[in-house]
């Protein structure tokens, strides 16, 4: 019966085939230990001199990592083994033997890791790391779908910049200018009005020089979009979404996060309702810590933000930044148009903001002053203002980054190690 590592147990005390690769080997005398793996999990292998036939019981104690093979064998229970169950190997069928495969059991710095990242993907911790990457995707679409959203893909080509123009990517389009988009909104704030809740999730491009743990090239976004929801309404979204995509990888990764080593009992306290912090008393908590010479209108880097972070045990919302360190969009605040119906949640742990998000402007007159004062013209622009000409409504999104999440979640330092090919500021291989 050829089956995969994962679907085992529904195999115990049967013989089984499995296609795997050699992960690692420890043999002595008249027994070798093969730690497999098939993509689906880890396994290991135990042949037994008395079990098979010398040729086998020789290719196993000669065989080099990453070797492939079809390996069969009987499944037993194995109380020691974090998986739970082994192999008791009884046949293998050689399919090729790797020479000199570079990424040995041995340290190795992360510049020679990265340069292999095509076949680093193959370890047990950067195999955890996608699969809890793949949970919290596959935890969006159910958070989204059961509460009626509808996903729409919004352009990478775009003619219009959603994020300041300073960061972006530019591309020949025919004879015109393009941009890979820095983000989906300005076109999920159109499917909004037609959809009504609507979310997106796909890559997004910044042309940012920054070389820091939190910044990738090229880096995932999930962006929902809503008519008809303020401000406050989209806070209380947001935390019910983190929470319930958390608690997914608590209940379905628990031997990924063990593999991690994470410290779980961080995350498991992380359930609705956040804490809200506003610009204003950020800035006196600041203070208070010790960042004597910041002052009001000035943006948080990444030792603000992980300060604030400091004094909550939940991520953090911090709320109502000056107008003008933010995006045109953004709408102001009735009472103090100084300031926007905005949040940044900031994750525990130094993990930095993991969502941008705001209530968005709605009127036509408004929004054409923001034009002019952030210089958006042109006919690229055009089709932005026509949604608060036709049956304009309050309207309020975020975006979430992905890698920067799973970073969090998965307790792992840079954001490089938390998508399959990292595009870097100086990494575009492989
Ligand atoms: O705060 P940002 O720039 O917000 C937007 O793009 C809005 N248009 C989103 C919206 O309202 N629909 O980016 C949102 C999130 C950040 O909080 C961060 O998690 C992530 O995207 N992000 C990055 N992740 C990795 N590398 C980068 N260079 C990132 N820039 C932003
Ligand atoms: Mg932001």
């Amino acid at each position: 019966m050829k089956t995969t590592i994962t679907q085992v147990p529904a195999y115990e005390g049967q013989v089984v085939t499995i296609g795997a690769w050699l992960a690692n080997k420890r043999s002595s005398g008249k027994i070798a230990f093969l730690q497999l793996r098939d993509g689906t999990g880890f396994i290991q292998g135990v042949v037994a001199k008395s079990d098979v036939t010398e040729d086998v019981f020789q290719l196993a104690k000669n065989m080099t990592q990453e070797s492939s093979m079809y390996i069969s064998g009987t499944i037993v229970e194995d109380k020691r083994s974090p998986f739970g169950y082994e192999m008791q190997v009884s046949d293998i069928q050689l399919i090729q033997e790797a020479v000199d495969y570079p990424i040995t059991p041995k340290e190795h710095g992360t510049e020679f890791l990265m340069d292999h990242r095509h076949l680093w993907l193959r370890s047990s911790r950067q195999h955890a790391i996608m699969k809890i990457r793949n949970e919290i995707i596959r935890a969006t679409y159910q958070f989204f779908n059961d509460q009626g959203y509808v996903k729409v893909d919004p352009p990478i080509l775009t003619g219009s910049s959603a994020e300041g123009t300073t960061e972006l990517f530019h591309t020949q389009y025919f004879d015109e200018e393009a941009y890979l988009s820095q983000s989906g909104q300005l076109y999920m704030e159109a499917a909004a009005m037609a959809f009504g809740k609507v979310f997106s999730f796909g890559p997004t491009f910044r042309a940012e020089k920054s070389k820091t743990r939190r910044h990738l090239i090229e880096f995932w976004m999930i962006e929902p979009e809503m008519a008809f929801v303020d401000h406050e309404e989209s806070l209380e979204i947001q935390e019910q979404y983190v929470s319930f995509v958390i608690q997914s990888v608590l209940e379905n990764c628990q031997l990924e996060l063990d593999t991690l080593g994470r410290d779980t009992s961080k995350l498991e306290a992380i359930k609705a309702p956040f804490p809200r912090i506003s610009y204003d008393d950020a800035i006196a908590l600041l203070k208070d810590k010790g960042f004597t010479d910041i002052e009001w209108g000035e943006d948080f880097g990444a030792p603000h933000e992980t300060a604030i972070a400091e004094s909550f045990e939940k991520p953090v919302f911090i709320t109502n930044y000056p107008a003008a360190i933010k995006a045109f969009y953004m709408k102001p605040d009735p009472a103090r148009p100084e300031v926007v119906l905005c949040a940044d949640l900031i994750a525990p742990e130094g993990y930095g903001e993991v969502i941008g998000g705001s209530q968005r402007i709605d009127d036509l007159t408004l929004m054409e002053q923001r034009y002019e004062e952030h210089n958006l013209s042109g006919p690229a622009y055009k089709w932005y203002l026509e949604l608060r000409q036709y049956g304009s409504v309050p309207h309020s999104g975020f975006g979430l980054g992905l890698e920067r999440t799973v970073a969090w979640i998965a307790g792992v330092d840079h954001v490089r190690e938390t998508i399959p090919f990292p595009r870097l500021l100086n990494r575009l291989y492989p």
